[in-house]
């Protein structure tokens, strides 16, 4: 366990989702200490970007979200903590796998092409002041079935590795993951994490089609803006596209 992040882990049974849960506790008045886990064994309704579902089988994988009060950050970098938290994920990933791990923009992890992990980061603000964060993470461990027509062809930890692992461990190994980013982002580190963010973009410096406000479109994929918009180059003319605007085509 890392020193903060994962020292206090609640794991329920069932829930609709945990970052619902985590932002219930929040509106209670007993404080959270940062770096709660809140992790599900069940989630009957979880909740993924865009307000996509998130579906995943029971006891097969890890849902859970974890509270940061980043109040160093001004709310207009939002975007850093979510390079941080993508990068931990990555690295850690990576280090499970022993295989390469790309971030598709904004925040999901990709492996070979298909999706193994996705964030879900909920900003608290208060006035001016970033007060918290409910980073809400999910990832496929044991799951080899997923449903049919389900969006970017899934995959999981156990079909790279042909086995099943150990829950609680590797949540436990994710949280020391994800505390060295956060502290190096607290740190002053985010230019160091952007490079190393946008060096894993997937499908980076490629051209591809993209749904650009419905309509399909081929460019190339160059990078991201401070604030966290992609970049896309149409022939020597690039435009930036916030994730409303942009949708990538497979
Ligand atoms: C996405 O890829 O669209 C984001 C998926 C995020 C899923 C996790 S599972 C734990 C937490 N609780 C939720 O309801 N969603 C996030």
């Amino acid at each position: 366990m890392g020193l903060f992040v994962g020292q206090n882990v609640i794991t329920l049974p069932s829930v609709d989702s945990t970052n619902e849960y985590l932002k219930a506790e929040l509106s209670k008045s007993t404080p959270v200490v940062e770096g709660t886990v809140i992790m599900a064994v069940e989630q009957v309704a979880g909740r993924g970007q865009k307000g996509a579902t998130w579906h995943s089988e029971a006891g097969k994988n890890l849902t859970f979200s974890v509270l940061f009060n980043p109040v160093f950050l001004h709310p207009s970098n939002q975007f850093r903590l979510t390079v941080a938290i993508s990068l931990a994920l990555a690295h850690w990933l990576e280090s499970v796998l022993q295989y390469p791990v790309s971030i598709k923009w904004p925040n999901d992890s990709y492996v070979d092409g298909r999706k193994i992990a996705g964030i879900l980061v909920e900003n608290m603000l208060k006035g001016q002041t970033w007060k918290s964060a409910i980073v809400g993470i999910g990832i496929n461990v044991n799951q080899t079935d997923f449903p049919v027509g389900a969006a970017r062809r899934p995959c999981s930890i156990k079909q790279f590795l042909h086995r099943d692992s150990n829950i609680p461990e590797l949540l436990s190994d994710l949280c020391n993951y994800l505390e060295q980013e956060y502290l190096a982002l607290k740190n002053g580190g985010h230019e160091a994490q952007l490079a190393q963010y946008k060096q894993r973009l997937y499908r980076l410096g490629e051209p591809h089609p993209f749904l650009i406000d419905g309509v399909q479109v081929t460019g190339m994929l160059c990078g991201v803006t401070e604030t966290g918009k992609l970049m896309i180059d149409f022939n020597g003319h690039v435009a930036a596209f916030d994730i409303k605007e942009v949708e990538f085509v497979f």
